[in-house]
């Protein structure tokens, strides 16, 4: 019996050395341990043992057993770690994906060209305002010299809100149609001198073509002191003209009006395409009309609580992405808010 067990122990042990994988140990755990393994079946030879020799074969069995164990448990611990160096081996190697170039965030083109706006400004002493999205009438239009019913709302196609469940008359609040709500709320908030710019988001509810959004943006200029004129106005066009489209953008006051400034202005850049000789886009004029502008009309600096009759003040206001649409060649104003990632990186 001695002799079986140390014969048992030798062929195991041989067998645990010469295994490879996890698989094969389990084999030789199940063959040895198992319900009809080689162990159990040698237990059940116990009986047959002589007395005498019992007290010898018990301990020895019951240590080549446990040796065993240890020995396919350490087996296991090596196959593991083998395993895991092996994996250490193949680690994929993440620095040759810096060959594939990542593809650069920008900012949207408009965007872009809003900040070099605001930088322009900035440098002539003006700071950012912002005044409600959704406003009053009062402030849109009624403040503004635009009284209930006059025709000239009819320049604004505007988008009310249904006030019925609120409480609110009807009819009273919208989405503003232009940056120039922000004239009295600026007037009403700041003493003059006052030199403020609006850059911002207007609504509209216009029929979309490739010039109309329902959703645009304003740049507009506040500008009150005492003895503001149509000169500054002037000198403003055309630092802007020439600030964003380029040194030989001259600029050109014409009448227009609008009812909340007089005398008002349309602002035109001469044409950055042929430069003043005329062509498809500016349709033979050699002008292109960019902004609109004018003084503030007295009744409006009136109804901001300043006095006409000491300061005076201009208002000029200019469509951002109509801007970038001539700046960057762009045809659709559709196209800035597409999210098409080609109009994006071409510019
Ligand atoms: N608010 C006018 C518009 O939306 C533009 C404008 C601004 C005109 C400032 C005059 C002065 O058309």
């Amino acid at each position: 019996m001695e002799e079986k067990i140390s014969q048992i122990q030798k062929e195991y042990l041989e067998e645990i050395q010469k295994a490879q994988s996890l698989k094969e140990l389990d084999g030789i755990f199940l063959e040895l341990f198992g319900k009809n393994g080689v162990v159990n079946k040698l237990s059940e030879e116990f009986p047959k043992v002589p007395k005498e020799e019992r007290p010898k074969i018990g301990p020895l069995f019951n240590q080549i057993k446990s040796g065993l164990e240890k020995e396919i448990e350490d087996k296991r611990e090596k196959i593991r770690e083998a395993g895991y160096q092996k994996l250490d081996e193949e680690k994929l190697d993440f620095s040759k994906s810096t060959q594939i170039k990542p593809r650069k965030g920008r900012l949207h083109p408009v965007t872009k060209l809003e900040k070099e706006i605001v930088n322009l400004f900035t440098k002539l002493g003006f700071s950012q305002f912002s005044a409600p999205h959704i406003d009053s009438e009062e402030y849109n239009f009624e403040l503004l010299n635009i009284p209930k019913g006059h025709p000239a709302r009819d320049l604004w196609d505007t988008l009310y809100i249904d006030t019925h469940n609120l409480k609110a008359t009807p009819g009273e609040l919208l989405l503003r149609t232009h940056t120039s709500n922000a004239q009295v709320w600026i007037m009403r908030e700041l003493k003059p001198p006052v030199r403020m710019m609006i850059i911002d988001r207007c609504f509209r509810y216009e029929n979309l073509d490739a010039r109309h959004e329902h959703t645009l943006d304003q740049f507009e200029i506040v500008y009150i002191d005492k003895g503001v004129s149509m000169a500054n106005l002037q000198y403003l066009s055309e630092y802007f003209f020439k600030g964003i489209l380029g040194a030989d953008i001259k600029a050109r006051l014409r009448p227009k009006y609008y009812p909340f400034v007089e005398p008002g202005a349309g602002v035109d850049g001469l044409c950055i395409f042929c430069k003043g000789k005329g062509c498809k886009v500016c349709g033979g004029m050699g002008w292109l009309e960019l902004a609109g502008a004018g003084m503030i009309h007295p009744k409006v600096l009136e109804n901001g609580g300043i006095d006409p009759s000491v300061y005076s003040g201009i208002a000029w206001g200019v469509g951002p992405e109509r801007m970038a649409m001539l700046k960057y060649g762009v045809e659709d104003i559709r196209l800035f808010k597409s999210g098409d990632l080609k109009l994006y990186e071409s510019i």
